[in-house]
């Protein structure tokens, strides 16, 4: 069972490559956490792997993958291995510590966790990599998934291999809580006169916070996946005063289908699950 959050699809391509050679299950954290229900509770078979996939926002994970760690219930964990993945532009400081003290809060082990390197989608202060970077991210990151579905395949526990990058305490520390508390405001998305309200942006919202009508408004939940900007194909949605000379990304391996196919069953999730808890 491999639970994957991801904006721009670099994770989702993670999780479906890992998915792909162990045979597991994918489950989108954002649709589960789109249903309001207050507990997310799976049966896990015998031995089965449990995995959890998804980019780094400012040296920590999102938090709707907390949030969403803080109400799940894994029914039949008997040790069952564990593994964490992050991707990232660079680095990810002490996410895997985070994680870590996470999943030791539900009696869950982390056996293993890794970052993985991919072309980076955080365009609020940076830019986009340039391409010949992103293909060579790209490339370098099959060998890393290789690396990983080995470790995964022999169940090696204690193995982390992560880029934690320089001054790491001060990264997840405090530049991380810093990023939690302020940075996300919704108020700072607005359209260029390019946009068409074709509602592409609606479909790839991950927290079910943007409505087109006629031209797109964003409500507060938001995890700043970045996937509306990203996804425009106008590249009409802008963030603040920054976003628009930068570039836009979407991992080239990962279709709009495919994250907008998943709209369609948060929806009908949404109708199932409502306010779901755990007994
Ligand atoms: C809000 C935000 C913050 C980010 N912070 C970091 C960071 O602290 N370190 C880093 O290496 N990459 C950072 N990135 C880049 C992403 O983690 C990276 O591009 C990731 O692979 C995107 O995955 P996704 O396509 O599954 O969303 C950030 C991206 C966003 C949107």
């Amino acid at each position: 069972m491999i639970f994957y959050f991801s904006g721009t699809g670099n994770s989702l391509y993670a999780a479906k490559t890992i998915a792909r050679h162990t045979g597991e299950e994918l489950i989108s954290i954002s649709t589960a956490e789109s249903t309001g229900a207050t507990c997310h509770e799976y049966t896990l078979k015998d031995n089965e792997l449990v995995g959890f996939v998804h980019p780094i926002h400012s040296w920590g994970p999102p938090k709707i993958v907390l949030d969403f760690i803080e109400k799940l219930k894994l029914n039949n964990y008997l040790g069952n291995y564990v593994f964490s993945i992050v991707t990232c532009g660079g680095s990810i400081g002490n996410t895997m510590k985070v994680m870590n003290d996470c999943l030791r809060k539900k009696d869950i082990h982390l056996n293993s966790g890794f970052s993985i390197k991919m072309p980076n989608n955080f365009i609020i202060m940076g830019d986009v990599d340039s391409k010949e970077v992103q293909n060579k991210k790209l490339a370098e990151a099959e060998g890393t998934l290789k690396y990983i579905n080995h470790v995964i395949e022999r169940r090696i526990t204690g193995e982390f291999k992560v880029d934690k990058g320089t001054l790491p305490w001060l990264l997840t520390g405090i530049i991380n809580p810093m990023f939690n508390k302020k940075a996300i405001d919704t108020t700072k998305f607005y359209v260029n006169n390019q946009c068409t309200g074709c509602g592409t942006c609606e479909k790839v919202c991950n927290c079910n916070n943007i409505q087109v009508d006629g031209k797109p408004q964003w409500g507060p939940r938001c995890t700043l996946c970045l996937a509306c900007v990203h996804y425009c194909p106008a590249k009409a949605i802008q963030y603040g005063k920054g976003t628009e000379k930068k570039g836009r990304y979407t991992n080239p391996n990962i279709s709009i289908n495919e994250i907008t196919r998943e709209l369609a069953e948060r929806a009908e999730s949404n109708l199932n699950n409502f306010f779901t808890s755990c007994k």
